[in-house]
């Protein structure tokens, strides 16, 4: 990712921070009606882990200009959702329902650009995670 994507991130998110509550429960709703499937692998009351999921992702936007530190955090991350029942298959869900959810939160805020740079990242952390996991 570029320096400038970056920037985009990081300018995007400041954006989240003041509905980062809305945004967390947004995602695990949209994450629900898209993958059914994965809602039995997280408690029956997600507002904790909402809020987990997105100091989380504020802490990566804030180290993705300091990949040697954040790559390790990341594949730890990955060893972890191995005990959650994650699968390989289930990022691909999460990274649409997460893009679709920062559209939503964003609004005319969301460009293209921000678009490609979080797919970017969010491709990175998925490959860390994965491997992590196999
Ligand atoms: C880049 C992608 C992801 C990020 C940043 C992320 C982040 C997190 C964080 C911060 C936690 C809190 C626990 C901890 O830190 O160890 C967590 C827990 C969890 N994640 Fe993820 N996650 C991601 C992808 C996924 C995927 C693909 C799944 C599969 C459905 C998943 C399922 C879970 C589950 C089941 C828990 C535990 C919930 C609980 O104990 O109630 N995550 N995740």
């Amino acid at each position: 990712m570029t320096k400038d994507q970056i920037v985009l991130m990081q300018q995007s998110w400041n954006r989240v921070l003041p509905i980062k509550n809305e945004v967390g429960i947004i995602f695990y709703r949209k994450l629900f009606e898209a993958a059914p499937q994965v809602r039995y692998l997280f408690k029956d009351d997600v507002s904790a882990q909402a809020g987990k999921l997105v100091t989380m992702l504020g802490y990566i936007v804030t180290k993705l200009n300091r990949m040697d530190e954040l790559l390790p955090e990341v594949k730890k991350l990955g060893e972890r959702h191995q005990q959650f029942g994650a699968e390989p298959a289930h990022y691909e869900l999460v990274g649409q329902c997460l893009i679709a959810t920062l559209e939503e939160g964003l609004g005319e805020n969301w460009t293209p650009e921000i678009r490609d740079a979080w797919i970017t990242a969010y491709n990175t952390l998925k490959n860390v995670m994965i491997v992590a996991q196999s």
